[in-house]
């Protein structure tokens, strides 16, 4: 897991992944500010393009008609430098969305303990599939099938269980520094 590796991952991008809660979407606005890169989050790209918010996109199109404006809002950045992309928890569970994101950047996983992740994504009621009769539960289901793919995906993790949003981005430039370091120790 996590181990360097000859990499096609531009340099100059920097994609996050992880579960709902993981603060993708803070770390990601902060991680702007730290490196003068843009900001993008694929789930406000899908927002636009649908005109729509996620719930109605949920409840119209199902989360198959979610997946794909997800996979097109992925593809749209395919070619672009100097982003910090932020992405939906789900992203990874689309197989022919792995070599998008690490073809796009280097790929940081963000992750926090369980009952961190379920007291952040209770504050509001944004995300359908958490819409269920015992949250918490379907949660740690998402959790558990998810984090393989998270693995496979991620070239580098970081825990943002503790520590500010800026605390946070400053773990995840020198994980990305590190990886970097260790694949191509000449230019770093
Ligand atoms: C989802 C996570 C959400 C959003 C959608 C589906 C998921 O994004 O893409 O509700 O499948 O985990 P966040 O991870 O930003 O909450």
């Amino acid at each position: 897991m996590n181990r360097p590796e000859p990499t096609a991952a531009r340099a100059d991008n920097l994609v996050l992944i992880g579960p709902m809660g993981a603060g993708k979407s803070s770390v990601a606005r902060e991680l702007s500010r730290l490196t003068q890169r843009r900001w993008v989050d694929t789930d406000r790209l899908v927002v636009r393009e649908a005109g729509m918010p996620i719930t109605e996109i949920f409840a119209a199109q199902g989360e198959e008609g979610f997946r794909r404006l997800e996979t097109d809002a992925l593809r749209s950045l395919v070619g672009q430098g100097r982003l910090i992309v932020a992405t939906g928890g789900g992203i990874v569970t689309r197989p022919e969305n792995m070599p998008l994101l690490r073809a796009l950047g280097c790929v940081a996983w963000l992750t926090a303990n369980e009952d961190v992740l379920f007291e952040r994504v209770s504050r509001n009621d944004r995300r359908p599939l958490l819409q269920t009769d015992d949250p918490r539960a379907t949660l740690h289901g998402l959790l558990e099938r998810r984090r393989p793919f998270y693995e496979s995906c991620a070239h580098v993790t970081v825990d943002t269980s503790v520590g500010t949003h800026a605390e946070i981005a400053t773990l995840v430039l020198g994980q990305v520094r590190a990886f970097f370091a260790a694949v191509d120790p000449v230019r770093a």
